[in-house]
């Protein structure tokens, strides 16, 4: 791989330790993928935070990482184990300890720990056609996709050595020719609400890690392709999609192809709800309903509010969401009306990076396909998969 003489010298050690660790890991990632040189990204958004994900061996290296380095572009956390300021959630102070000392290793390397998987709602927000390194899956997929920067699948390490150096190397999504799509989705029936995490789910599976093209027969809202993006990333390893006369590249996105060549799907409504039927696996109610997977925007936490104004949940409800959004949900009075129902806005973490199993919940309701994919394997729980309305139990 082509390096200019100043990324030369970087990896030589010349600009310190991190830096030359970071370049090294570059130049194998660069290698591995055949990337011909580097190039220079406007930010980066860093997995590998939970205590629950990375242990006391990931710990070790972010600490000794932090003795030296500092990142270069603006960069975010992924969610942490733990939200960082409440603490009546429950979590161990060992846990807790542990997890705020990753969170201060970051910190020193100067790296915003505003720990959200939603950082476009909050200021880590790339222009279209930017260079990007972003690693949790499903802000990777919107990242791409909605805003049309570019990135791959960043590993923790991998975007963490990008942020310190302000490069990745140039291989796979950055290249436009990647960006193609190679598989046509007809939905052949309007969606809403949690339908969309279930497409996303189903069509995930199918393709992998291809390139989606949707043609929808209504319009979706940013949060509607937050919700698919997440789980499109999840049951398949999809990080870039296109939504017909929606998204910023779906011109593009068929270009110089032959569409009849294409492989095309369609799904229908039967096959939606059977996916959501599949997701849950339990009938019984919720007694934890964990709400903000991908964390949740104001607009989302607002409709939350008005459902349960009023109310009083026999359920615990949980939404995650970002210290900034929070912050403007305060200001709005939703976190207030939300409380008065009996539920809690929570910053900084999710039902599936923290260690929720260790609370002695037994069945967590989710409207996110993607949490409902991983709360089983990853907290060991059973789960209920629909829309939040339909999980509520009131007093
Ligand atoms: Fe975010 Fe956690 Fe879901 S990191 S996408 S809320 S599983």
């Amino acid at each position: 791989m082509y390096l200019t003489p100043q990324e030369e010298k970087m990896e030589a050690g010349e600009y310190g330790p991190a830096v030359q660790k970071s370049m090294e890991i570059l130049v194998a990632l660069g290698n591995i993928y055949n990337a011909e040189k580097l190039v220079n990204i406007t930010s980066a958004q860093i997995s590998g935070v939970s205590y629950k994900t990375i242990g006391d061996a990931g710990l070790e290296y972010l600490e000794d990482m932090a003795k030296d380095a500092k990142i270069i572009v603006p960069s975010t956390l992924n969610p942490a184990g733990v939200d960082l300021e409440r603490r009546d959630l429950g979590f161990s102070d060992e846990f807790t300890k542990k997890q705020l000392k990753i969170i201060e290793a970051y910190r020193k390397m100067d790296i915003t720990t505003t720990c959200t998987c939603t950082p476009y709602l909050v200021g880590n927000v790339p222009m279209k056609g930017d260079h990007v390194a972003w690693s949790e899956s499903s802000a990777v997929a919107y990242v791409n996709s909605v805003i049309g920067a570019k990135t791959n699948r960043e590993g923790g390490p991998g975007a963490l050595s990008a942020a310190i150096c302000g490069k990745t190397a140039e291989y796979g999504f950055h290249l436009d020719e990647n960006r193609k799509a190679n598989l046509i989705v007809e939905v052949e029936t309007e969606i809403k609400g949690a339908d969309y995490g279930a497409l996303g789910y189903l069509v995930g599976k199918a393709v992998g890690d291809g390139v989606p093209y949707f043609k929808f027969k209504n319009t979706s809202s940013t949060n509607d392709l937050k919700s698919m993006g997440a789980a499109l990333a999840s049951s398949g390893a999809v990080a870039l999609y296109h939504v017909e006369n929606l998204t910023p590249e779906y011109k593009e996105a068929l270009q110089g192809l032959e569409t009849s060549d294409l492989e095309k799907i369609s799904v229908d409504r039967a096959e939606i709800n059977e996916t959501r039927e599949k997701l849950s696996t339990t009938s019984e109610k919720p007694d934890l309903i964990c709400l903000g997977c991908p964390h949740a925007s104001i607009d989302e936490i607002k409709n939350i509010a008005s459902k349960v104004a009023g109310k009083q949940l026999k359920n615990e409800l949980w939404v995650c969401t970002s210290i900034g959004v929070k912050a403007a949900a305060d200001r709005m009075g939703y976190t207030n009306i939300i409380e008065k129902a009996g539920g809690k806005l929570v910053c900084d973490t999710c039902m599936v990076v923290a260690p929720i199993e260790e609370l002695g919940f037994k069945v967590i309701g989710v409207d996110s396909a993607k949490a409902a994919n991983y709360v089983p394997s990853m907290c060991g729980l059973d789960v209920v998969f629909d829309d939040f309305e339909n999980m509520i139990d009131e007093e």
